[in-house]
């Protein structure tokens, strides 16, 4: 798997399309109407314009499997957030975690950040998810969501470097020090 630049007007941009308009529950922003090219450009000449960085998420057979990045990134503080979303269609096969793996990378090994978080909605139970990636809980924020005709909090989550590192370190199979049962979560 490997992170490729998204660029204005790339094929790529209308799957992403399809695939947000498949899961508005989970989305920051979502409209009434479905999201087409120029929604996508737009997107794109926002976030280049702003510093933030997304990618395809492809496997070495060249299939975008999903698309995600980092936004708010401050390099006085070293933080970003993380946003992830993988084709619905392919769901439960492992493909986000090794995405969150590979976004990781990127976030802490080349930007040098030193503290990457989320913010989950509560619509659905997509934070099971990130808890399993390693992702620890800050608290709830109330009614980040309106959904359905309510209000849903959202999970305000993080991962610090030093956090990062032992899970890598614990993939790579010279953990030690830890004996607190989180390891399972992150295999
Ligand atoms: C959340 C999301 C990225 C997960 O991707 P995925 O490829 O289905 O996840 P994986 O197959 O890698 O799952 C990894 C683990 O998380 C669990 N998991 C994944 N999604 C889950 C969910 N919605 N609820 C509970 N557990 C979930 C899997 O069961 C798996 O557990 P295991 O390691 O014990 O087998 C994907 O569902 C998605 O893109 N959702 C829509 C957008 C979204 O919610 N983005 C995040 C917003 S912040």
């Amino acid at each position: 798997m490997f992170l490729e630049v998204i660029w204005e007007d790339s094929p790529g941009l209308l799957k992403i399309a399809e695939w947000r308009n498949q899961v508005p529950a989970s989305l920051r922003a979502h409209t009434e109407t479905p999201i087409r090219m120029e929604h996508q450009n737009a997107w794109v000449k926002r976030w280049t314009r702003s510093g933030d960085e997304y990618f395809f998420i492809k496997t070495f057979l060249q299939e975008t499997i999903g698309y995600g990045g980092l936004d708010k990134i401050c390099n006085i503080n070293k933080t970003a957030e993380l946003s992830l979303l993988i084709n619905p269609e392919r769901h439960g096969e492992g493909f986000g975690k090794q995405a969150v793996r590979c976004l990781l990378t990127y976030a802490f090994e080349f930007m040098e950040l030193n503290c990457v978080f989320i913010e989950v909605y509560r619509t659905t139970d997509a934070w099971i998810f990130w808890e399993k990636c390693g992702f620890i809980q800050e608290g709830d924020l109330k009614a980040r969501k309106f959904w359905n005709g309510a209000y849903y909090d959202s999970v305000a989550a993080c991962l610090l470097r030093n956090e990062y590192e032992q899970l890598k370190a614990f993939r790579n199979g010279c953990f030690e020090g830890r004996n607190d049962g989180k390891e399972k979560m992150v295999d």
